[in-house]
């Protein structure tokens, strides 16, 4: 049996990697270190709680001794990082001290974990990351983001990612250690804390409540269902070159005044309920990855498609009341202006 250590399994799209590799690899047991931040609830792993073959450990990563101690305990054969502060809006609005201290610190004692405690023992150390460490793209061009496009982060949660990600590339380039980054693209699904756009809009709208649209609501992401991501993390880390790079992106890149509208539609809700607020500061304009090396070298391409996800996305958080109430409980303790 082997042991993967996967952190921040307890958020989105950690909890959906951690379901769907438990199905897929039946020789493997799970250790899922998280913190229970406001953004991680344990009830996300309800279904597997029980499975002998996952066990979840409360703690942070930023704390050297328990990282060092789920190491020496458990000696993992590979680790994934999903672990992270996540909410852009918060790095902005005077959260960041946290970003820097999860987001670089605890990615930090993970990699000197893998390195000093594993000794040699770690197949593949795959650290999640995102396509905003790249910066912004205009709005009117058909670039893309590539694995060899200059880091240009512009919010303090982006150049936190890039700094982790960095960290990672120097243990590789120096001692050698076998680390993977991934870069995706904007995730969506079900689970996903109601302070992302898809569950916030889709929530205000359920309850007719205006739809708060930063600037002209023209910036554009890269929709990709969180599922396809977890596969193609799965696939970089059995298949992904050490030292390499990859970027997951949906090909689906929509403005955000699409997304929206394409929810009110799905609710049969009139377009008026989008309100449009100032602009955030240091707002990205667009995003978007080429996506040619994962297809090619890992063999992955999204499965699923945005508008019949997107139902299926919206549907699961209107059918699940109980999980909202408790998100919107844990909000109240971290002091945020956002209103679900
Ligand atoms: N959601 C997206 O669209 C997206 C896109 C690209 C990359 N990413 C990256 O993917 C990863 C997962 O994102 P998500 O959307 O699932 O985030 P999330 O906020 O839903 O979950 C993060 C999880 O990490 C845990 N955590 C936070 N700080 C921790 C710490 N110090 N120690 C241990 N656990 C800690 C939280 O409790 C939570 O369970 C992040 O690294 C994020 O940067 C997310």
């Amino acid at each position: 049996m082997k042991t993967i250590l996967v952190t921040g399994g307890c958020g989105f799209i950690g909890s959906h990697f951690i379901r769907q590799f438990l199905k897929k690899h039946p020789d493997f047991k799970v250790v899922n270190l998280d913190k229970l931040t406001y953004a991680g609830n344990p009830d996300n792993l309800k279904d597997v709680s029980k499975n002998r073959r996952y066990k979840f450990i409360k703690g942070d990563i930023v704390d050297k001794e328990t990282v060092g101690t789920i190491f020496k305990k458990f000696k993992p054969d590979f680790v994934i990082n999903f672990a992270a502060e996540s909410h852009v809006d918060r790095s902005i609005h005077g959260y960041a001290d946290v970003f820097v201290s999860s987001n670089i610190y605890g990615v930090f004692n993970l990699l000197e974990a893998a390195l000093r405690q594993a000794q040699g023992k770690i197949k593949k150390f795959v650290q999640v990351s995102t396509d905003e460490v790249y910066g912004s793209l205009s709005l009117n061009s058909k670039v893309k983001f590539t694995e060899r496009t200059q880091y240009n982060p512009r919010s303090p949660y982006a150049a936190s990612k890039a700094a982790g990600d960095l960290l990672c590339h120097s243990y590789f380039a120096t001692y050698g250690l076998p680390v993977v980054v991934t870069h995706s693209s904007n995730n969506y699904g079900s689970f996903q804390y109601p302070e992302k756009l898809i569950p916030f809009f889709a929530l205000r709208a359920l309850k007719n409540k205006p739809l708060p649209l930063y600037g002209d609501g023209k910036n554009v992401r890269d929709w990709i269902y969180v599922l396809d991501n977890t596969e193609a993390i799965g696939k970089a880390l059995f298949k992904g070159k050490p030292g390499e790079v990859y970027n997951i992106g949906g090909d689906n890149e929509v403005a955000n005044s699409g997304i929206a509208k394409r929810i009110l539609q799905i609710l049969r809700k009139p377009d008026s309920l989008i309100k449009y607020i100032p602009d955030r500061p240091g707002h990205d304009r667009r995003y978007a990855l080429d996506g040619s090396k994962v297809r090619k070298e890992l063999g992955w391409k999204p499965r699923y498609g945005f508008d019949k996800m997107l139902a299926e996305t919206i549907k699961w958080y209107r059918d699940n009341p109980a999980w909202i109430r408790s998100a919107v409980k844990r909000l109240k303790t971290v002091n945020s202006h956002i209103e679900i």
